[in-house]
């Protein structure tokens, strides 16, 4: 769309990025109060940061999912990522949120890890790096909290043999123009690339196929991502499966002032890696972009705008564990009374003890991270 500001896709987000206009675009519904309300009674708790605050938006039927599981009907969480190296503060939004879904509600969890997807998709890769690299994350994504026994992987390459079967089937259903299309693949583009989205469509439908009964399933993820999972929707109930329920989020902008926190085009500094030590974590929020004014008697008088800085955002998306803390640090950067300079501060001692906090919970995670990925088939058919 070359009149569009800004480019949203799996594999590119690019320009100031405007939310609603993009969820007009996808078609997807708005995550409205009404919703919320819905699952604050069903989990019987006070909703987490990321939905509270907006960072999750948009949703596609989020509704029914919520009144069947009201209703005693089940369903399963599914998100993913694709390993191309080491983790950032904005990839944990997903994992997150399906931390707080699976201790309130009970439900089992689905993540994959597409090593292969990177590989494919990305120059410069070696198979060594994704390799390592989505063992690596692994470790951090399990370190959220999640449930050793409720908690299913599906690592690629290694769990290819219980993807497989379902992903010949799903295959079939996927016409090339439409990959084409959704996904600006070039003529180019590799045959890996081309069949990818075939997988990542997968864990979708695969508790339903292994276990023969319709199983409903939630898959939180990143508004970029929703192109694969429109595939997915549009074919699933030709392959006898419910159409899975999506809940979306924004990106979260990168500290230099991008669009998103990624690297892919941009330097390191852009993000805050999860082994990034102590002293490059100070840096990198040291230099990071705000909104602040050129002066303090500025800042001081006319106030700054938090809805374009970096760490207004870290705060919003995990670092302010209450809204009244939130709430306070959004007032005092508005009014001119929080100076950039202090709420780095401030924001750097909440983001330390997380990383000593996360370091401690991963090395026990990797006691059990094997266990989790999922290497068989149900059935061979
Ligand atoms: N394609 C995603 C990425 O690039 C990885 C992924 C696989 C995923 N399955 C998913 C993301 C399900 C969200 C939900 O990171």
């Amino acid at each position: 769309m070359p009149d569009e500001e800004f480019v949203v896709t799996p594999y590119e987000v690019r320009g100031r990025v405007d939310y609603d206009r993009l969820r007009e675009m996808f078609g997807t519904q708005t995550l409205g109060p009404e919703l919320l309300a819905k699952l604050h009674h069903i989990a019987g708790a006070d909703l987490p940061p990321l939905l509270t605050r907006g960072i999750y938006y948009s949703h596609r039927d989020l509704g029914p999912l919520l009144d069947g599981f009201a209703n005693g009907k089940p369903f399963f969480l599914y998100s993913g990522r694709g390993p191309s190296g080491p983790m950032h503060t904005s990839h944990l939004v997903h994992f997150d949120l399906c931390v707080w879904l699976q201790r309130r509600l009970g439900v089992r969890m689905y993540i994959q890890i597409t090593d292969d997807e990177k590989y494919w998709s990305r120059a410069g890769l070696t198979r060594e790096e994704t390799a390592k690299w989505g063992l690596e994350n692994l470790y951090d994504i399990l370190a959220l909290g999640f449930d050793p026994k409720r908690t299913h992987v599906f690592f690629d390459s290694r769990s290819i043999a219980a993807l497989y079967p379902l992903a010949i089937r799903v295959a079939r259903k996927i016409p090339y123009s439409t990959v084409k299309a959704v996904f600006g693949l070039e003529p180019s583009s590799n045959i890996g690339w081309v069949f990818f989205t075939a997988l990542q469509t997968v864990p979708a439908f695969w508790p339903s196929w292994a276990e023969g009964t319709s199983i409903p399933c939630l898959i939180p993820c990143g508004i970029d991502q929703d192109p694969h999972f429109r595939v997915t929707r549009d074919i699933a109930e030709g392959l006898g499966y419910p159409k899975p329920a999506l809940l979306h989020s924004r990106m979260v902008p990168g500290l230099q002032g991008d669009a998103a926190m990624s690297t892919t085009g941009a330097t390191a500094d852009n993000a805050l890696f999860l082994n990034d030590p102590p002293k490059t974590v100070e840096r990198k929020i040291r230099d990071a972009f705000t909104g602040g004014r050129a002066t303090v008697e500025e800042q001081r008088r006319l106030g700054a705008t938090p809805e374009i800085c970096s760490i207004w955002a870290l705060w919003r998306t995990r670092f302010a564990e209450t809204d009244q803390k939130f709430d306070e640090i959004t007032r005092q950067c508005r009014s001119g009374e929080l100076l950039c300079g202090d709420c780095k501060g401030q924001l750097l001692e909440r983001v330390h003890r997380f990383y000593r906090e996360h370091e401690e919970a991963r090395e026990k995670a990797k006691a059990w991270a094997e266990s989790t990925i999922v290497t068989a088939a149900p059935r061979p058919l």
